[in-house]
């Protein structure tokens, strides 16, 4: 998210345009905690200030954040599209997961300032983008935490089920599943009952440790929307397999929120400049209640001056979202069919 504020900051410099940060999300700007983001250069110009240069790589957000329950509330946002005007503010870039794209779409409806969303979660279930900030990033924490659970899975010859993050979207596990060569991926777009996902790791462990795979460690990515908790399913698993005679160790590692700190990725910092351009350019050319989104190829989004990023209608991109999450989309489909394609990644 720096990185995208960076990149905001510099391009409506380059344009002229001062930039102003809102503290905390919409209670901020329910609250008017504005805070400038750039100062006035020797020739008078805007230009960003030092703190958003050198944070810009930096995890997480200068501004802050908050999950705004107040928003919900139509006389919150009055008084946000109120504390605008009375800033003299003339365009919104909102960066944020999809609860964040809603909060656009409220709010283009309580004023005529162009409000422009930046897809930016881990989680990466935000419609219409192949890819939110903070994905690519999470990621490479995910992958190098697996390499290091298999160098030791690998000495000990155990089965690891590493549960992440992702709320109620398995894009992190299944990703990650595919580079770290796991043996089987648990996500929540594939419903299971708890038994089901015990047996299933089980066969995965015996299969995967049997004659026919003989693998020296087994490796099973659970993503967090398969509420069946990690230490359950080792104890049970353990309980069975040792029943069966076989003598598997089974360990479970929670990565939880270390998946949503450290430095942005260069493919994170590069998205976030080409999201932050086309933002800019949307709100100058006064376009509201889009979000940018990386994704080509579709019929519907507007094109723009960037050949990887269109700006699509939040209408259209909340539409999207609900069918990712409840894997009717294509998309979920075709990740789920590229992954199971992939030798020895099931989909479990
Ligand atoms: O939406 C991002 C996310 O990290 C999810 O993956 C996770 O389930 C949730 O936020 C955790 O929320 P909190 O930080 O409030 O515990």
């Amino acid at each position: 998210m720096n990185a995208a504020i960076r990149a905001v900051t510099k391009v409506a410099a380059s344009h002229g345009v001062p930039t102003w940060g809102v503290e905390q999300g919409f209670d901020g700007l329910i609250d008017g905690e504005f805070r400038p983001l750039t100062r006035r250069n020797a020739t008078g110009d805007p230009a960003p200030l030092n703190e958003v240069e050198s944070e810009g790589g930096q995890g997480g957000t200068i501004l802050g954040s908050s999950r705004s329950r107040r928003f919900y509330e139509r006389s919150s946002r009055v008084a946000a599209a109120q504390q605008l005007e009375d800033h003299s503010i003339t365009g919104v870039i909102v960066i944020g997961g999809n609860g964040s794209m809603a909060g656009v779409h409220a709010l283009a409806e309580e004023t005529d300032v162009p409000v422009v969303g930046i897809p930016a979660s881990i989680d990466n279930d935000i419609g219409l983008t192949r890819e939110a900030l903070g994905v690519d990033s999470a990621l490479n924490t995910i992958v190098e935490a697996c390499d290091n659970i298999t160098d030791t899975a690998r000495s000990h010859h155990r089965a690891f089920i590493v549960e992440v993050m992702g709320r109620q979207s398995g894009y992190l596990a299944m990703a990650a599943a595919v580079a770290t060569a796991a043996d089987a991926v648990l996500m929540p777009e594939r419903p299971h009952t708890r038994e089901q996902v015990i047996d299933s790791v089980v066969d995965c462990i015996n299969t995967s440790f049997g004659e026919a795979r003989d693998k020296t460690r087994v490796l099973i990515i659970k993503a967090e929307g398969v509420h069946v908790p990690t230490h359950e399913i080792v104890e049970e698993a353990t309980r069975r397999i040792g029943e069966e005679g076989a003598d598997y160790e089974i360990r479970g590692t929670v990565l939880g929120h270390v998946v949503r700190g450290g430095d942005a990725s260069f493919r994170d910092r590069l998205l976030a400049g080409r999201f932050g351009r086309v933002a800019v350019e949307a709100v100058l050319d006064g376009k509201g209640d889009v979000m940018t989104g990386w994704n080509i190829g579709v019929e519907i989004g507007e094109p723009t001056t960037d050949d990887w990023i269109r700006l699509f209608r939040i209408e259209d991109v909340l539409e999207e979202t609900e069918s990712l999450l409840d894997g009717t989309s294509p998309v979920s489909r075709d990740r789920v069919a590229r992954m199971e394609a992939i030798q020895g990644v099931l989909a479990l």
